[in-house]
């Protein structure tokens, strides 16, 4: 259940979600999400920040959540700065991605193009691809990407899926899958090549969610360049600091 907190006299606002993830977090509880943070610009350097986010960390608290996640643009060593001081740690950086050109799919043999799926169906997918890896950021979970709608769609093309949000003149891949037993067989190059074709006149991009080390060869073998922007992914778990999570 999202909650969002308001302090109008300091002009913050946070939003909390909070899940149950106990898969992810050793010795039960539930995993909560900082969906956002900011305060006015006038408002800034006066320590609201800091007692916004332990109200948000003290709510999560009495919700059951034993672990908080947010995401943060790296570059932004204030925000960071105040994370850290409140126990959160950087766990993973978060890249994206625009294509400039693929040379080995110019010219490819005509094939069958990709096909419209169901986003539960690319999420089942992902889900089943899962075993043994790392767990995914949030918006690349399966329970995130089911739940996709228009103008995010889902296309297959053999065992390579993606989902893609589709604009007039943009298109923002989210995720781009390949059954295990089917990598390394120029599925997911045909699939994205296959989409190109089909979605023409477009900017291509990948939002920056992916792990920097997740599919990084793929990408740079397919002809996608790293953007500058990044996100840290930091998680702060209540047995982080002996304290545990402040109490209101
Ligand atoms: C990344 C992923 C989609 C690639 O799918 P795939 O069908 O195996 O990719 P392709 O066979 O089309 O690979 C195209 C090129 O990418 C490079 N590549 C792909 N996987 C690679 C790997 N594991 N190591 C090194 N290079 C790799 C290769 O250069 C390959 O061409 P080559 O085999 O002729 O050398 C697949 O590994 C996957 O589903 N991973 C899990 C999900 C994921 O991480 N997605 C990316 C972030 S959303």
């Amino acid at each position: 259940m999202p909650s969002t907190s308001t302090d109008t006299s300091a002009r913050c606002t946070s939003t909390a979600t909070s899940s149950p993830a106990s898969a992810w977090s050793p010795g039960g509880g539930t995993t909560a999400r900082i969906g956002g943070f900011g305060c006015a610009p006038a408002y800034r350097g006066r320590g609201v920040g800091r007692a916004l986010m332990e109200r948000a960390l003290a709510r999560c608290a009495r919700a059951g959540a034993t672990r908080v996640t947010l995401e943060v643009i790296a570059g932004n060593a204030a925000a960071v700065r105040l994370y850290e001081r409140l126990g959160f740690q950087i766990t993973r950086r978060l890249v994206g991605y625009r294509w400039e050109g693929d040379a080995r799919a110019d010219g490819r043999p005509a094939q069958s193009g990709p096909v419209e799926i169901d986003p539960v169906r690319f999420a089942r997918d992902v889900a089943a691809g899962l075993a043994g890896a790392d767990e995914p950021p949030w918006q690349l979970a399966p329970e995130t990407l089911a739940a996709a709608v228009p103008p995010r769609r889902a296309y297959a093309l053999g065992p390579a899926s993606a989902l893609v949000t589709v604009g007039e003149t943009t298109a923002a891949l989210t995720a781009v899958h390949t059954a295990p037993s089917r990598r390394r067989q120029g599925h997911a190059r045909a699939l994205l090549a296959g989409l190109r074709d089909a979605l023409p006149g477009r900017s291509w991009t990948v939002t920056p969610v992916v792990p920097e080390a997740a599919g990084a060869e793929f990408f740079a073998a397919t002809g996608w360049v790293r953007e500058e922007l990044a996100q840290y992914e930091m998680v702060r778990t209540a047995d982080r600091r002996s304290a545990g999570f402040p109490t209101f």
